[in-house]
Protein backbone atom coordinates (compact mmCIF):
# COMPACT_ATOMS: atom_id res chain seq x y z
CA UNK A 1 0.00 0.00 0.00
CA UNK A 2 0.99 3.53 -0.57
CA UNK A 3 1.78 6.28 1.94
CA UNK A 4 0.76 9.47 1.45
CA UNK A 5 1.86 12.91 2.54
CA UNK A 6 -0.58 15.52 3.50
CA UNK A 7 -0.19 16.87 -0.24
CA UNK A 8 -1.13 13.43 -1.68
CA UNK A 9 2.50 12.38 -2.13
CA UNK A 10 3.30 8.90 -1.67
CA UNK A 11 5.35 8.17 1.13
CA UNK A 12 4.34 5.32 2.82
CA UNK A 13 2.46 2.23 1.89
CA UNK A 14 -1.23 2.61 3.69
CA UNK A 15 -3.41 4.83 4.97
CA UNK A 16 -2.10 5.13 8.47
CA UNK A 17 0.84 6.27 6.63
CA UNK A 18 -1.18 9.27 6.07
CA UNK A 19 -1.19 11.82 9.18
CA UNK A 20 -5.05 12.49 9.14
CA UNK A 21 -5.16 14.85 12.41
CA UNK A 22 -1.95 17.28 10.23
CA UNK A 23 -3.93 17.20 6.98
CA UNK A 24 -7.30 18.27 9.10
CA UNK A 25 -5.26 20.93 10.83
CA UNK A 26 -3.23 22.05 7.78
CA UNK A 27 -5.90 22.35 5.89
CA UNK A 28 -8.25 24.69 8.42
CA UNK A 29 -5.52 26.79 8.67
CA UNK A 30 -5.32 27.76 4.91
CA UNK A 31 -9.10 27.87 4.66
CA UNK A 32 -8.92 30.24 7.61
CA UNK A 33 -6.31 32.69 6.22
CA UNK A 34 -7.99 32.24 2.33
CA UNK A 35 -8.30 36.08 0.93
CA UNK A 36 -10.47 35.42 -1.44
CA UNK A 37 -13.33 33.23 -2.80
CA UNK A 38 -10.88 31.94 -5.86
CA UNK A 39 -7.99 31.05 -2.86
CA UNK A 40 -10.45 29.05 -1.47
CA UNK A 41 -11.60 27.58 -4.72
CA UNK A 42 -8.11 26.41 -5.20
CA UNK A 43 -7.99 24.78 -1.57
CA UNK A 44 -11.05 23.19 -2.21
CA UNK A 45 -9.57 21.14 -5.18
CA UNK A 46 -6.26 20.93 -3.29
CA UNK A 47 -7.68 19.55 -0.38
CA UNK A 48 -11.10 17.85 -1.55
CA UNK A 49 -10.63 16.99 -5.18
CA UNK A 50 -9.62 13.88 -6.99
CA UNK A 51 -5.89 14.13 -6.67
CA UNK A 52 -6.07 15.17 -2.97
CA UNK A 53 -4.69 13.06 -0.09
CA UNK A 54 -7.41 12.43 1.43
CA UNK A 55 -9.37 10.84 -2.09
CA UNK A 56 -6.04 9.07 -2.55
CA UNK A 57 -6.61 7.62 0.89
CA UNK A 58 -9.94 6.44 0.59
CA UNK A 59 -8.72 4.34 -2.43
CA UNK A 60 -6.54 2.66 0.04
CA UNK A 61 -8.90 1.51 2.67
CA UNK A 62 -9.60 -1.72 0.55
CA UNK A 63 -6.58 -2.95 1.45
CA UNK A 64 -7.55 -2.78 5.25
CA UNK A 65 -8.61 -5.34 7.70
CA UNK A 66 -12.66 -4.81 8.11
CA UNK A 67 -11.81 -3.47 11.48
CA UNK A 68 -9.12 -0.89 10.68
CA UNK A 69 -10.91 -0.28 7.20
CA UNK A 70 -14.16 0.71 9.03
CA UNK A 71 -12.27 3.05 11.57
CA UNK A 72 -10.30 4.99 8.73
CA UNK A 73 -13.01 5.10 6.89
CA UNK A 74 -14.94 7.14 9.75
CA UNK A 75 -12.62 8.91 10.32
CA UNK A 76 -11.47 9.97 6.94
CA UNK A 77 -15.24 11.21 6.59
CA UNK A 78 -15.67 13.05 9.41
CA UNK A 79 -12.38 15.25 8.16
CA UNK A 80 -14.13 15.63 4.85
CA UNK A 81 -17.64 16.67 6.68
CA UNK A 82 -15.52 18.85 8.87
CA UNK A 83 -13.35 20.98 5.99
CA UNK A 84 -16.39 20.96 4.03
CA UNK A 85 -18.45 22.54 7.05
CA UNK A 86 -15.47 25.67 6.73
CA UNK A 87 -15.04 25.87 3.63
CA UNK A 88 -18.83 26.57 3.30
CA UNK A 89 -18.64 29.19 6.43
CA UNK A 90 -15.41 30.80 5.02
CA UNK A 91 -16.63 31.18 1.30
CA UNK A 92 -19.94 33.19 2.33
CA UNK A 93 -18.03 35.04 4.42
CA UNK A 94 -15.31 35.84 1.75
CA UNK A 95 -18.68 36.52 -0.76
CA UNK A 96 -20.34 38.99 1.37
CA UNK A 97 -16.96 40.87 1.67
CA UNK A 98 -16.31 40.74 -1.94
CA UNK A 99 -19.46 42.08 -2.65
CA UNK A 100 -19.59 45.01 -0.24
CA UNK A 101 -16.03 45.90 -2.11
CA UNK A 102 -17.54 46.18 -5.14
CA UNK A 103 -20.52 48.41 -4.06
CA UNK A 104 -18.43 50.46 -2.45
CA UNK A 105 -16.23 50.68 -5.93
CA UNK A 106 -19.41 51.29 -7.81
CA UNK A 107 -21.24 53.46 -5.79
CA UNK A 108 -22.35 56.79 -7.33
CA UNK A 109 -23.58 59.57 -5.06
CA UNK A 110 -26.28 61.53 -6.75
CA UNK A 111 -26.17 64.12 -3.71
CA UNK A 112 -22.99 64.55 -4.43
CA UNK A 113 -22.40 68.57 -4.35
CA UNK A 114 -20.19 70.25 -7.27
CA UNK A 115 -18.05 72.42 -5.96
CA UNK A 116 -18.11 75.82 -7.02
CA UNK A 117 -14.74 76.46 -9.01
CA UNK A 118 -15.22 73.33 -10.94
CA UNK A 119 -18.73 73.90 -11.61
CA UNK A 120 -17.49 77.50 -13.36
CA UNK A 121 -15.43 76.07 -15.27
CA UNK A 122 -17.99 73.67 -17.06
CA UNK A 123 -18.80 75.86 -20.40
CA UNK A 124 -22.48 77.30 -19.62
CA UNK A 125 -24.00 79.45 -21.91
CA UNK A 126 -26.28 82.44 -21.51
CA UNK A 127 -28.66 84.65 -23.78
CA UNK A 128 -27.79 86.31 -27.03
CA UNK A 129 -26.89 90.09 -25.80
CA UNK A 130 -29.53 91.03 -28.30
CA UNK A 131 -32.22 88.32 -26.36
CA UNK A 132 -31.04 89.75 -23.18
CA UNK A 133 -31.65 93.60 -24.42
CA UNK A 134 -35.02 92.78 -25.46
CA UNK A 135 -36.15 90.61 -21.99
CA UNK A 136 -34.67 93.84 -20.17
CA UNK A 137 -36.68 96.42 -22.54
CA UNK A 138 -40.10 94.06 -22.60
CA UNK A 139 -39.57 94.29 -18.05
CA UNK A 140 -38.87 98.40 -18.27
CA UNK A 141 -42.07 98.50 -19.99
CA UNK A 142 -44.26 96.07 -17.80
CA UNK A 143 -42.96 98.47 -15.00
CA UNK A 144 -44.65 101.24 -17.01
CA UNK A 145 -48.32 99.78 -17.05
CA UNK A 146 -47.84 98.35 -20.64
CA UNK A 147 -48.04 95.03 -21.50
CA UNK A 148 -46.15 93.02 -24.53
CA UNK A 149 -47.88 91.45 -27.52
CA UNK A 150 -46.31 89.64 -30.34
CA UNK A 151 -47.55 89.57 -34.22
CA UNK A 152 -46.35 87.06 -37.46
CA UNK A 153 -43.27 87.85 -39.18
CA UNK A 154 -44.61 86.81 -42.08
CA UNK A 155 -47.72 89.67 -43.46
CA UNK A 156 -49.69 90.68 -45.64
CA UNK A 157 -49.29 94.16 -47.97
CA UNK A 158 -52.36 95.30 -46.18
CA UNK A 159 -51.09 94.83 -42.69
CA UNK A 160 -47.09 95.63 -43.12
CA UNK A 161 -48.08 98.68 -45.66
CA UNK A 162 -51.78 99.74 -46.45
CA UNK A 163 -53.30 99.96 -43.28
CA UNK A 164 -50.54 101.90 -42.08
CA UNK A 165 -51.86 104.27 -44.59
CA UNK A 166 -48.96 103.46 -47.36
CA UNK A 167 -50.57 102.75 -50.04
CA UNK A 168 -49.35 100.84 -53.35
CA UNK A 169 -46.49 103.32 -55.03
CA UNK A 170 -46.05 105.31 -52.07
CA UNK A 171 -42.95 106.91 -52.05
CA UNK A 172 -42.26 105.51 -48.64
CA UNK A 173 -42.14 102.31 -49.60
CA UNK A 174 -38.59 102.49 -51.01
CA UNK A 175 -37.19 102.70 -47.49
CA UNK A 176 -39.23 99.66 -46.52
CA UNK A 177 -38.04 96.88 -49.74
CA UNK A 178 -38.24 93.80 -48.58
CA UNK A 179 -39.04 90.08 -49.63
CA UNK A 180 -41.38 89.03 -50.74
CA UNK A 181 -43.25 85.33 -50.48
CA UNK A 182 -44.88 83.56 -53.45
CA UNK A 183 -47.23 81.45 -51.40
CA UNK A 184 -49.50 81.03 -54.49
CA UNK A 185 -51.81 83.06 -52.31
CA UNK A 186 -53.79 85.91 -53.85
CA UNK A 187 -52.98 88.54 -51.78
CA UNK A 188 -48.84 89.92 -51.57
CA UNK A 189 -47.31 88.38 -48.47
CA UNK A 190 -44.26 89.42 -47.63
CA UNK A 191 -41.55 89.61 -44.23
CA UNK A 192 -42.63 92.39 -42.19
CA UNK A 193 -40.33 95.53 -42.67
CA UNK A 194 -40.57 96.44 -39.12
CA UNK A 195 -42.81 95.97 -36.01
CA UNK A 196 -45.69 98.05 -36.68
CA UNK A 197 -48.35 95.98 -38.54
CA UNK A 198 -48.59 94.34 -34.78
CA UNK A 199 -50.60 98.28 -33.93
CA UNK A 200 -52.78 97.16 -36.53
CA UNK A 201 -53.23 93.48 -35.55
CA UNK A 202 -53.91 95.11 -31.38
CA UNK A 203 -56.49 97.55 -33.04
CA UNK A 204 -58.42 95.57 -35.07
CA UNK A 205 -58.34 92.53 -32.00
CA UNK A 206 -59.99 95.35 -29.63
CA UNK A 207 -62.45 96.92 -31.95
CA UNK A 208 -63.69 93.39 -32.39
CA UNK A 209 -63.07 92.53 -28.42
CA UNK A 210 -64.76 96.01 -27.51
CA UNK A 211 -61.30 95.92 -25.33
CA UNK A 212 -59.93 99.45 -25.93
CA UNK A 213 -58.19 101.37 -24.80
CA UNK A 214 -54.57 99.63 -25.55
CA UNK A 215 -51.29 100.28 -23.68
CA UNK A 216 -49.01 97.61 -25.57
CA UNK A 217 -45.38 96.72 -26.63
CA UNK A 218 -44.63 94.71 -29.38
CA UNK A 219 -41.19 92.94 -29.88
CA UNK A 220 -40.37 91.01 -32.57
CA UNK A 221 -37.92 89.96 -36.10
CA UNK A 222 -37.92 92.44 -39.03
CA UNK A 223 -36.53 91.73 -41.98
CA UNK A 224 -35.41 93.95 -45.31
CA UNK A 225 -33.29 94.32 -48.32
CA UNK A 226 -30.19 95.91 -46.40
CA UNK A 227 -26.88 95.00 -46.80
CA UNK A 228 -25.03 94.04 -43.89
CA UNK A 229 -23.01 96.72 -42.82
CA UNK A 230 -21.24 98.22 -39.56
CA UNK A 231 -25.41 99.52 -38.17
CA UNK A 232 -27.25 97.44 -40.54
CA UNK A 233 -28.42 93.81 -40.70
CA UNK A 234 -31.45 92.46 -43.12
CA UNK A 235 -32.37 90.82 -40.64
CA UNK A 236 -32.89 92.67 -36.70
CA UNK A 237 -35.21 92.96 -34.03
CA UNK A 238 -37.55 96.18 -33.37
CA UNK A 239 -40.01 96.71 -30.14
CA UNK A 240 -42.95 99.18 -31.29
CA UNK A 241 -45.48 100.80 -28.42
CA UNK A 242 -48.64 101.62 -28.89
CA UNK A 243 -50.91 103.69 -26.79
CA UNK A 244 -54.73 104.22 -27.30
CA UNK A 245 -57.03 106.21 -24.90
CA UNK A 246 -58.74 108.62 -24.43
CA UNK A 247 -57.51 111.87 -24.20
CA UNK A 248 -54.09 110.85 -25.46
CA UNK A 249 -51.89 114.14 -26.60
CA UNK A 250 -48.37 114.17 -27.85
CA UNK A 251 -47.64 115.23 -24.19
CA UNK A 252 -48.62 111.90 -22.81
CA UNK A 253 -45.60 110.38 -25.46
CA UNK A 254 -43.00 113.31 -24.62
CA UNK A 255 -43.64 111.84 -20.90
CA UNK A 256 -43.45 108.34 -21.67
CA UNK A 257 -40.72 108.50 -23.55
CA UNK A 258 -38.27 110.37 -21.21
CA UNK A 259 -39.41 108.02 -18.34
CA UNK A 260 -38.41 104.76 -20.26
CA UNK A 261 -35.15 106.55 -20.96
CA UNK A 262 -34.36 107.15 -17.40
CA UNK A 263 -35.44 104.05 -16.66
CA UNK A 264 -33.46 101.72 -19.35
CA UNK A 265 -30.20 104.07 -19.49
CA UNK A 266 -30.01 105.47 -15.97
CA UNK A 267 -31.18 108.51 -14.10
CA UNK A 268 -29.86 111.43 -15.90
CA UNK A 269 -30.38 110.24 -19.67
CA UNK A 270 -32.64 112.85 -21.34
CA UNK A 271 -34.73 112.26 -25.14
CA UNK A 272 -35.70 114.97 -27.11
CA UNK A 273 -38.04 115.01 -30.42
CA UNK A 274 -36.94 116.64 -33.39
CA UNK A 275 -39.82 116.79 -36.13
CA UNK A 276 -39.94 113.62 -38.62
CA UNK A 277 -42.01 111.86 -41.24
CA UNK A 278 -43.57 108.56 -41.41
CA UNK A 279 -47.04 108.01 -42.69
CA UNK A 280 -48.99 106.21 -39.93
CA UNK A 281 -48.10 109.00 -37.28
CA UNK A 282 -49.28 112.70 -37.47
CA UNK A 283 -47.20 114.14 -36.18
CA UNK A 284 -44.15 112.43 -36.19
CA UNK A 285 -41.03 112.54 -34.79
CA UNK A 286 -37.52 111.42 -34.56
CA UNK A 287 -36.68 110.48 -30.61
CA UNK A 288 -33.05 111.05 -29.43
CA UNK A 289 -31.49 110.18 -26.45
CA UNK A 290 -28.09 112.02 -24.73
CA UNK A 291 -25.38 110.14 -26.23
CA UNK A 292 -24.24 106.58 -24.45
CA UNK A 293 -20.47 106.94 -25.24
CA UNK A 294 -20.15 110.75 -24.22
CA UNK A 295 -22.74 111.40 -21.94
CA UNK A 296 -23.59 114.34 -23.93
CA UNK A 297 -20.16 115.93 -23.89
CA UNK A 298 -19.91 115.50 -27.85
CA UNK A 299 -18.20 112.69 -29.64
CA UNK A 300 -17.52 111.33 -33.07
CA UNK A 301 -20.45 108.48 -32.62
CA UNK A 302 -22.84 111.24 -32.04
CA UNK A 303 -21.16 113.48 -34.86
CA UNK A 304 -20.53 115.91 -32.00
CA UNK A 305 -23.78 116.59 -31.45
CA UNK A 306 -24.15 114.92 -27.71
CA UNK A 307 -27.34 113.44 -28.86
CA UNK A 308 -28.15 109.75 -30.93
CA UNK A 309 -31.35 108.79 -32.57
CA UNK A 310 -33.51 105.73 -31.59
CA UNK A 311 -36.29 105.53 -33.27
CA UNK A 312 -39.54 107.08 -34.68
CA UNK A 313 -42.49 107.92 -32.82
CA UNK A 314 -45.75 110.14 -33.09
CA UNK A 315 -49.54 110.73 -32.62
CA UNK A 316 -51.39 107.74 -34.63
CA UNK A 317 -52.87 109.39 -37.92
CA UNK A 318 -56.78 109.31 -38.27
CA UNK A 319 -55.93 107.30 -41.22
CA UNK A 320 -54.70 104.27 -39.48
CA UNK A 321 -57.87 104.40 -37.26
CA UNK A 322 -60.52 104.57 -40.14
CA UNK A 323 -58.21 101.39 -41.80
CA UNK A 324 -59.41 99.57 -38.44
CA UNK A 325 -62.33 101.21 -37.33
CA UNK A 326 -61.48 102.65 -34.23
CA UNK A 327 -63.41 106.13 -34.08
CA UNK A 328 -60.50 108.80 -34.03
CA UNK A 329 -63.16 111.27 -32.43
CA UNK A 330 -63.64 109.02 -29.01
CA UNK A 331 -60.47 107.38 -28.96
CA UNK A 332 -56.51 108.84 -29.45
CA UNK A 333 -52.82 107.60 -29.04
CA UNK A 334 -49.30 107.24 -29.98
CA UNK A 335 -46.94 105.28 -31.32
CA UNK A 336 -43.49 104.14 -31.26
CA UNK A 337 -40.54 101.88 -32.55
CA UNK A 338 -37.27 101.69 -32.49
CA UNK A 339 -34.50 99.00 -32.89
CA UNK A 340 -33.33 96.34 -30.28
CA UNK A 341 -30.17 95.81 -31.83
CA UNK A 342 -29.01 99.01 -32.67
CA UNK A 343 -30.12 99.80 -29.10
CA UNK A 344 -27.87 96.83 -27.99
CA UNK A 345 -24.80 97.87 -30.24
CA UNK A 346 -24.96 101.76 -28.38
CA UNK A 347 -25.23 100.33 -24.70
CA UNK A 348 -21.89 98.02 -25.29
CA UNK A 349 -20.07 100.18 -27.87
CA UNK A 350 -20.31 97.67 -30.85
CA UNK A 351 -18.65 98.81 -33.30
CA UNK A 352 -20.01 96.27 -36.14
CA UNK A 353 -23.37 94.96 -36.00
CA UNK A 354 -22.69 92.25 -37.93
CA UNK A 355 -21.05 90.74 -34.51
CA UNK A 356 -24.10 89.85 -33.28
CA UNK A 357 -24.52 87.07 -36.07
CA UNK A 358 -21.00 86.04 -36.80
CA UNK A 359 -21.38 83.48 -33.83
CA UNK A 360 -17.93 84.44 -32.65
CA UNK A 361 -17.63 82.94 -29.44
CA UNK A 362 -15.03 85.81 -28.29
CA UNK A 363 -17.84 87.81 -29.00
CA UNK A 364 -20.34 86.24 -27.49
CA UNK A 365 -19.22 85.31 -24.14
CA UNK A 366 -18.42 89.07 -23.58
CA UNK A 367 -21.87 89.57 -22.52
N1 LIG B 1 -41.90 101.51 -38.15
C1 LIG B 1 -40.89 102.52 -38.19
C2 LIG B 1 -39.63 101.97 -38.81
O1 LIG B 1 -39.50 100.81 -38.94
C3 LIG B 1 -40.60 103.02 -36.81
C4 LIG B 1 -41.73 103.78 -36.23
C5 LIG B 1 -41.84 105.12 -36.44
C6 LIG B 1 -42.67 103.12 -35.49
C7 LIG B 1 -42.90 105.84 -35.91
C8 LIG B 1 -43.75 103.83 -34.95
C9 LIG B 1 -43.84 105.19 -35.18
O2 LIG B 1 -44.69 103.23 -34.21
O3 LIG B 1 -44.88 105.86 -34.65
O4 LIG B 1 -38.78 102.72 -39.18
Amino acid sequence: MEHLDTRGREVGPDVEGLDIDGLAAEAEQAVAHASSTAALAQLETEYLGKRSALTRAHRTLGGLDPEARKEAGRRLHEVRAHLVAGLGTRRAELAAAERAASLRADRLDLTEVVPEDVRSAAARGHLHLVTQARAELEDVFVGMGFTVAEGPEAETDWYNFEALNIPPAHPARGMWDTMYLDLGEPETVLLRTHTSPVQIHLMEEAVRAGTLPIHAVMPGKCFRLDTPDARHLPVFNQIEGLVVDRGITFGDLAGTIQVFTEAYFGPGMESRLRPGYFPFTEPSAEFEITCTLCLGEGCRTCSHSGWIELGGCGMVDPAVFDAVGVDATEWSGFAFGFGIDRLAQMRHAVPDMRSFLENDIRFLTQF
